[in-house]
């Protein structure tokens, strides 16, 4: 989810911004891998792994270590905890100085069969304790005293599934010295290296079909994660290794393109496309005089040249014409059908309780918390600033999505009908204007419903590896609305069934 931080900032980004400046350190992705790495003759590794979880133990770490990545180790340990019916595990991915914490759980079918699931909220700057607590996670939390309750629409019914606190100092995640990551290029680099790392370690989830998914500013993030894990893997056949199974990319309610949500602001607000329009008519009217000069001063200032004091500029115009109007009204950002109940808490109060549970000595100890990590915080505001300040937002991820979809990986995009931060209407828009081989047969698909127990629970579009998906009623958090219908949802992608 965003940060109330991030709700301003998207609010005041009138505009996609053709990726160009981080692509490049994209390219290399590899960070701080040994320089034997880019070389074609392949090295044979001195390396024992760990190959079962089931040799953990749950009272202290196990430190893995890879000689191909000397800069990285893993700490992981058994952490009896959330889901009694499988095994479940924490740690930190150690690389230098960022300590990246992540929670592991076992498929709840076939541990030893099934997929695995990488999962990262949004913000930039939120916890994936969020996604795990609150909306897809095998347990839920919602009374801090009493702890975790057995949570039965969990997406590790048929999966094994991970949670990443990423970029580092979110969450439970640290770093030392200062080291910081303010872009998602530079975070793509660190779960790539992580990714390979865990495979390598857990032999028996070599080659597994790996599906890599997240929300929100995850439409920005898991395109670029997706994209880097894959690039990775030549570099891995050339050294002899196992390459990634990567076989899907998930985004649920995702800020892909920022300029396209723009615009959608307007229809969400102003015509019936989810609910009876919010707004008056007089707004209306000034919001939609307001349009073609946001877009055409943004195109203008941050994508065709970018000119930082006027893109601002441009940024404040759009922000005050287009989305002011709609936090003025006291609207839940994230569900258009009700009020924001509590603005300190992203307008679910049950963040706060999540974060007081976290915050329990007991809690911490059972997890395998650092101790440098202090109060637990939903989503950092120093990781939001640092990513705003850079303007990682101005760099949609469309063409990234192509790239992956052009080489075979799987793209599911869906999208909670009441949400108006990340609302359908901008995603199915970006999805039909996206440039790749099989855009002329997806814009030829018709939208038709699909069903979970004989109800419709939304409407969908598929082709040629994307699939395109509302899930009716539901706002930005998807399964914590509605967990039916995104365990329904779920299992067929990862079945590769239709919806
Ligand atoms: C680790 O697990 C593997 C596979 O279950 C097993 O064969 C091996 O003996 C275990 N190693 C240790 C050190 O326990
Ligand atoms: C949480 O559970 C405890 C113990 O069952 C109870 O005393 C307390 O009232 C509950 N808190 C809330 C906010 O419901
Ligand atoms: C990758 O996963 C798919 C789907 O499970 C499977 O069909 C395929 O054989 C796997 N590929 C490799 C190289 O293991």
């Amino acid at each position: 989810m965003f940060s109330k931080a991030l709700v301003t900032f998207a609010a005041i980004v009138g505009v996609c911004a053709a990726a160009t400046g981080p692509d490049a350190q994209l390219a290399l992705g590899l960070g701080d891998l040994d320089a034997s790495w880019a070389t074609a003759t392949p090295i044979v590794p001195q390396f024992t792994p760990v190959g079962s979880l089931a040799n953990l133990t749950g009272d202290a770490f196990t430190v893995l270590r890879h000689p191909l990545f000397p800069y990285h180790s893993v700490r992981i340990k058994q952490s009896d905890f959330c889901d009694t019916t499988v095994k479940a595990y924490t740690g930190y991915i150690d690389i230098d100085a960022k300590h990246l914490f992540f929670y592991f759980f076992e498929s709840r079918s076939d541990p030893d069969k099934d997929d695995v699931i990488f999962w990262t909220n949004g913000g930039p700057g939120c916890s994936s304790s969020l996604g795990l607590f609150m909306e897809l996670g095998p347990c839920r939390v919602t009374n801090a005293t009493e702890g975790t309750k057995f949570h039965a629409e969990a997406w590790n019914s048929n999966a094994n599934v991970f949670f990443v606190d990423q970029p580092v100092d979110v969450g439970f995640s640290y770093s030392e010295h200062g080291a910081t990551v303010s872009t998602t290029e530079q975070a793509a680099e660190d779960i790539a290296a992580f990714v390979v790392i865990f495979f390598e370690h857990f032999s028996s989830f070599k080659g597994r079909s790996f599906h890599m998914s997240g929300e929100s500013y995850g439409g920005r993030y898991i395109p670029v994660f997706a994209a880097a894990v894959y690039d990775q893997n030549a570099l891995l056949v050339a050294n002899g290794l196992t390459p990634i199974n990567l076989t899907s990319a998930i985004i649920g309610n995702g800020m892909t393109d920022a300029f396209s949500m723009v615009q959608s602001y307007y229809d969400m607000t102003c015509t019936p496309a989810s609910v009876a329009p919010v707004l008056d008519i007089s707004t209306c009217v000034r919001m939609k005089k307001a349009l073609p000069r946001c877009k055409k001063w943004a195109k203008a200032a941050c994508i065709d040249q970018f000119d930082s004091m006027n893109c601002e500029a441009a940024q404040t115009f759009c922000a005050s014409e287009i989305t002011a109007p709609y936090f003025e009204t006291g609207l839940n950002y994230y569900d258009i059908s009700r009020p924001c109940e509590d603005r300190e808490s992203l307008c679910y109060p049950v963040t706060k309780t999540i974060s007081t549970y976290l915050d329990r000595p007991d809690v911490r100890a059972a997890l395998g918390v650092d101790p440098r990590v202090g109060a637990f915080a939903s989503c950092s505001s120093l990781v939001n600033g640092a990513f705003n300040a850079g303007g990682d937002i101005l760099h949609p991820t469309v063409d990234h999505v192509a790239g992956l979809l052009e080489r075979g990986v799987r793209v599911l995009i869906y999208v909670g009908t009441y949400d108006w931060i990340c609302n359908w209407v901008g995603n199915e828009r970006w999805t039909l204007a996206m440039d790749w081989s099989g855009k002329d047969a997806f814009n030829g698909e018709p939208l038709r419903t699909w069903t979970v127990d004989g109800a419709v629970a939304g409407k969908t579009r598929s082709t040629k590896g994307l699939t395109f998906a509302t899930v009716d009623a539901a706002g930005h958090m998807v399964p914590y609305d509605k967990p039916k219908e995104s365990l329904a949802l779920i299992n067929r992608w990862l079945a590769q069934e239709s919806l």
